[in-house]
């Protein structure tokens, strides 16, 4: 097939990881007789640079006329002042509200090499294998906020709005891929306090009557993230809010060991999707060819199920990515004793050479 991927290089380490990520899709378009064309565009701290704007039209456009967008991370201490007028992640938010992409898929998988990388003892989490459903373009990141004066102090609010529809639909998404997967769904939310979040339970809950072969629960967000370090196999699909979902998904990371190993996929009604993995752009760590690379290499598997409906091909990237740790090469994040350091280029390779259609 012939498709079109818009590559958001963004900032600090990102442009290295996205580079990795394109080498292994390169890899995959010639193993499988593909051809996919890039188009790289401006976001975050990049854009502010060269427009002035976190995320350009142009770059929007092209998003929205592409088969599949692959972003790295944005964000840099020069824009760190939290006073600044522009900053990197309103590109971010902007990009996935205009793109419309409002489930975010954040799968959360141990490979068995990595068991002992996770500061979570081994017993506890080696039969992990869930999925986070964050929603992505409602609730406090996007609800009503502002400053104000009372009785002379300074005050600031912030809003956590969903209509009931925003939560059903991503509500379904969860319970689709539950469906594909070992059929539950935990919904979380803070419904003994939040009214917003008796709207979300409500939903959920009527939702749920509609896939009656899928287990369904409530669950507290609090709760939640207590059992998620200490009973995290007891989960299949997790749907919670974007505030929610971002928290718990660091959270989670620590899991699989490292920030670096997860990959995340955003999808909305209409393609393209939006795939990032969900680490930041490590500024400290920009141009030292030292960070992990999988992530974004995974983010673009996750890029050709979900946009270009390329499972076997997404396969073979994970395949690939599970042969290069269990052939003992590491990144300096997920290293052990016993096994070999490699940068960030050379795991692109390694995971690239290991790319096989058969
Ligand atoms: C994430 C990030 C972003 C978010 C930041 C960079 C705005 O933490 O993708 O998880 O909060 O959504
Ligand atoms: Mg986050």
């Amino acid at each position: 097939m012939e498709a079109k991927i818009v590559t958001l290089p963004g900032d600090g380490i990102s442009p290295e990881v996205v580079a990795e990520a394109v080498k292994v899709m390169d890899r995959v378009a010639e193993a499988f007789g593909h051809s996919f064309e890039y188009e790289e565009a401006l976001i975050g701290g990049a854009a502010i640079d060269a427009t002035g704007e976190a995320l350009p039209a142009e770059t929007l456009e092209k998003c929205l006329a592409s088969d599949g967008v692959l972003l790295g991370a944005v964000g840099d201490w020069k824009y760190s002042d939290p006073k600044a007028p522009v900053r990197p992640e309103q590109g971010l938010l902007a990009l996935r509200k205009g793109m419309g992409v409002f489930a975010n898929l954040r799968p959360v998988k141990l490979y068995k090499e990595l068991l002992h990388a996770s500061t979570i003892k081994p017993e506890v989490i080696e039969n992990v294998d869930l999925m986070v459903v964050r929603e992505l373009t409602g609730g406090l990141y996007f609800g009503k906020r502002g400053r104000e004066k009372v009785d002379g102090d300074e005050a600031a609010y912030d809003t956590m709005y969903y209509t009931a529809r925003e939560v059903e639909r991503v509500v379904r998404v969860a319970f689709d891929l539950a469906g594909k997967r070992r059929g539950k769904v935990t919904s979380v939310d803070k419904a003994n306090v939040l009214e917003n979040s008796r709207l979300w339970r409500e939903t959920a809950t009527r939702v749920a009557e509609d896939y009656p072969n899928v287990e369904f629960e409530s669950m507290y967000v609090d709760i939640a993230a207590m059992r998620l370090i200490r009973y995290p196999e007891v989960f299949d699909v997790m749907v919670t809010t974007n505030m929610f979902g971002d928290i718990l998904t660091d959270e989670a990371s620590m899991i699989a060991g490292s920030m670096g190993m997860l990959p995340s996929g955003a999808i909305g009604e209409k393609k393209p999707g939006l795939f990032e993995p969900i680490h930041g752009s490590a500024p400290k760590y920009k141009g030292q060819n030292v960070v992990n690379p999988i992530a974004t290499i995974l983010s673009a598997a996750m890029l050709l199920r979900h946009s270009l409906e390329l499972e076997k091909e997404a396969q073979a990237i994970e395949n690939a990515v599970q042969k290069v740790l269990s052939d003992g090469f590491r990144t300096r994040d997920i290293r052990e004793e016993g096994t070999e350091l490699v940068g960030t280029k050379e795991m692109g390779d390694l995971v690239a050479e290991r790319i096989s259609n058969a």
